[in-house]
């Protein structure tokens, strides 16, 4: 502990925090700590899961050193092994004031990758002077550099061809600012909280998502059939068309696990209840799925309607949270604050308060015995409010309106969300705002594993936070059929690889806007290839979901061979997942994380690897059917084929015509398989069988994990 007073100098946004207590911990031999708090005044502290306090024996065997500059202060930390500094604060001076708290850290490299949630456009940051604003935000991504959907402040350094790596993660749920810059250097700028840093060390860029990822929370396992493909489609209208969709695509013999309905299911948008006229069957829809082997899900949305059924009987969810009183109030802490979204005017559950877990688990139980559903999808919970503010605006304070405000999408913290003083069990909504989906995960997992107990389920979140990937996975929001949409997926899901959310992927064949067939096309080529694999579409768009395209489309001729491949696959991607949730490994693998020797791999990012063996190379632009792509040093085979390419360490013109694209088995792996078939239900009893892959020694190696596909207790084998 270090106690820090104040140089002098002008104020830049008063009410500086004079003195600053530095806390610092050797917490294990790659993680290093330190928190900069206020010892006079207890400041908002994330409460988080996996944060303890400053306590415990330092580890010992250090691959770091630790040097605290003073006048003015600053704090280095070294790599033993070689002396290089990895982290350094000295390049700039460190502000600390009530709702302004400024560190830069001058790094080894300006290969910078992670922090979000954004599309970055690019999988290597461009250190050329960027600021990212980052605060949970119901916003589409753009081209713009708006800060989007969940709040991620972790990034991983790659210090050079040796593969040493560095991680570092600030715990901090304020709206704030990451600033990019030549040095290379970066500037969290934060409006609130304190600063507590977690600086993480690997040998490879692998160890050290490792290292965050078993601090943050391991990932969870996701059940087998998730591993499925998914279709989804905003405004069905009804069940029937609900069907006729499930139905044409089963014709087709599409690999196909899940069907969703999304919130045209409800009645006037109201979570928790169904549209009697349109989707009156859906009680006995699960059943009609599980015949077929398929599974359904739900949307749900937090908001909740304050206003009685269309028939005027009362909408019981909400008196019943009415009467638990687990809203959001109010700055006066007792008036539950009232907004605006889907079904109208709405409350907003207080997720932090145990009540309403306790209250949404009851909801999501009786809706359950109705409408029976095998997994939970929740939306809106940046969390999304249609007018600013609330419904009575917001009043004239330092929270509503901070001396600095982050460049956030208008410049306004409460804009399209609460206001900022709203009240919350966790605290001030000007705190706690980041974490609003990270705590309804927390409270949906609960009503998971009580309607589900002993299994997995299902939860998808488009909020998060470190720590969400323990129980959920995430979709990159509402992107749009475009050329520039398919390309920005990679990056994005690359990123929460490392943000420990590895169960990711975006919408196929995009969310807005009506797809051609090419983009479809090739759009179902890469999905087949996501974590997480869903077509999913918005209202009035014309119909996507491959069947649509004709049966004797070369769109479905081609999404076929490709989702075959996948659930081919299965056993080895599953197994990837098994990694990830044991170890933090990546499971949709950056090939500079294999490959980080060669420095062409650095900002390869229209490219991919499933673990480290499978390399998937999708044609990205529209009219093309050569593409330029990087054969990484290693012996590859053409998955069709088999056939050895003999080209290694170099770009290469890789021929993809309207049906194919690159898929490339590295030598020196091998890959358990299972035969596909159009569930993974059927596919389960079906034959398994290992490919080999030879090195240049006529070597190879694999792993399988296997069980039941579902259940939470402890693995049935492993090998
Ligand atoms: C919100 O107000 C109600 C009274 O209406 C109160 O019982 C509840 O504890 C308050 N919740 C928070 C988080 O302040
Ligand atoms: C999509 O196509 C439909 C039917 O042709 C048309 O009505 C709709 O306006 C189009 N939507 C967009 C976003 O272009």
């Amino acid at each position: 502990q270090a106690v820090l007073t104040r140089l002098p100098s002008p104020s830049l946004f008063g009410s500086d925090i004079d003195p600053v207590l530095l806390a610092a911990a050797y917490q294990t031999r790659s993680r290093f700590r330190f928190a900069l708090t206020d010892p006079k005044k207890q400041r908002f502290e994330v409460p988080h899961e996996n944060v303890g306090p400053f306590s415990g024996p330092a580890a010992s065997n250090l691959k770091y050193k630790v040097d605290v500059q003073q006048n003015p202060f600053g704090i280095k930390v070294t790599r033993a092994s070689n002396g290089k500094v990895l982290f350094d604060t000295t390049i700039g001076p460190l502000l600390y004031a009530e709702q302004f708290l400024q560190l830069s850290i001058k790094l080894p490299s300006s290969n910078v990758y992670g922090v979000g949630e954004h599309v970055h456009k690019q999988y290597q940051h461009d250190v050329r002077w960027k600021t990212w604003p980052i605060f949970s935000r119901d916003a589409a991504p753009s081209a713009n550099m708006d800060n989007l959907y969940g709040v991620q402040t972790f990034f991983l350094c790659l210090e050079d061809n040796t593969g040493a790596s560095l991680g570092v993660f600030l715990m901090n749920s304020n709206a704030m600012e990451f600033a990019l810059q030549p040095a290379p250097a970066v500037t969290y700028r934060t409006t609130g909280g304190i600063l507590d840093f977690y600086v993480f060390l690997g040998d490879t860029p692998e160890q050290v998502v490792q290292e965050y990822v078993k601090f943050i929370g391991l990932p969870a396992l996701p059940s087998y059939w998730t591993l499925g493909f998914h279709l989804s489609r905003y405004d069905y209208g009804s069940l029937d068309a609900v069907k006729a969709v499930v139905e044409r695509n089963r014709a087709i013999g599409l690999p196909y696990d899940v069907q969703y309905t999304d919130i045209d299911y409800m009645e006037g948008r109201k979570d928790f209840t169904y549209d009697k006229v349109n989707f009156k069957d859906l009680p006995s829809f699960q059943t009609y799925m599980h015949d077929y082997g398929q599974k359904y899900i739900i949307i749900l949305d937090p908001a909740i309607s304050t206003e009685a059924l269309a028939d005027g009987s009362s909408y019981q969810a909400y008196e019943r949270g009415q009467s638990k009183k687990v809203w959001v109030n109010e700055s006066d802490g007792v008036t539950p604050l009232v907004g605006e979204v889907w079904p109208g005017r709405t409350v907003f559950p207080d997720f932090t308060n145990p009540d309403c877990t306790s209250w949404w688990t009851e909801e999501c139980k009786i809706f359950y015995n109705q409408v029976p559903y095998d997994g939970i999808w929740i939306d809106m919970n940046e969390v999304a409010n249609f007018v600013q503010g609330s419904s009575n605006g917001c009043e004239q304070n330092e929270l509503n309106y901070p001396p600095f405000t982050p460049h956030v999408v208008d410049r306004l913290l409460y804009s399209k969300t609460l206001c900022m003083d709203a009240v919350q069990k966790w605290g001030r909504h000007y705190d706690v705002h980041n974490l609003f989906g990270y705590s309804m995960t927390l409270s949906t997992q609960r009503a998971i594993e009580t309607l589900f107990p002993g299994k997995r389920s299902f939860l998808l979140s488009r909020s998060t936070f470190a720590g969400s990937g323990k129980y959920a996975g995430h979709w990159l929001g509402d992107n749009a059929a475009t050329w520039d949409h398919i390309k920005w997926a990679i990056p994005g899901m690359l990123e929460f690889g490392l943000f420990g959310i590895p169960y990711v992927g975006a919408d196929i064949c995009g969310f807005y806007e009506n797809v051609t067939e090419e983009l479809c096309r090739r759009w179902m080529q890469v999905g087949a290839f996501y974590p997480f694999s869903r077509n999913h579409n918005t209202k009035k768009c014309t119909p996507q979901d491959p069947a649509a395209f004709g049966a004797d489309s070369v769109l479905v001729k081609s999404s076929k061979h490709y989702l075959n491949i996948r659930y081919t696959l299965l056993p080895y991607l599953y197994t990837l997942f098994y990694k990830a949730h044991t170890q933090g490994d990546t499971v949709a693998r950056p090939v500079l994380h294999e490959f980080y020797s060669d420095e062409a791999t650095w900002s390869v990012d229209k490219q991919f690897l499933w673990g480290p063996g499978l390399l998937i190379t999708p044609v990205l632009d529209p009219g093309v059917d050569i593409v330029q792509a990087y054969v990484p040093d290693a012996v590859w085979y053409d998955y069709d084929s088999g056939a050895k390419i003999w080209l290694r360490k170099q770009w290469t013109q890789m021929y993809l015509p309207a049906d194919k694209m690159g898929l490339h088995l590295r030598g020196g792996y091998v890959f358990p398989f299972q035969q596909p078939a159009t569930t993974t239900v059927a596919s389960r009893k079906n034959p398994m069988g290992l490919i080999i892959a030879l090195d240049d020694n006529n070597e190879a190696a694999g792993e399988l994990f296997w069980d039941d596909g579902e259940s939470t207790g402890e693995p049935l084998s492993a090998s």
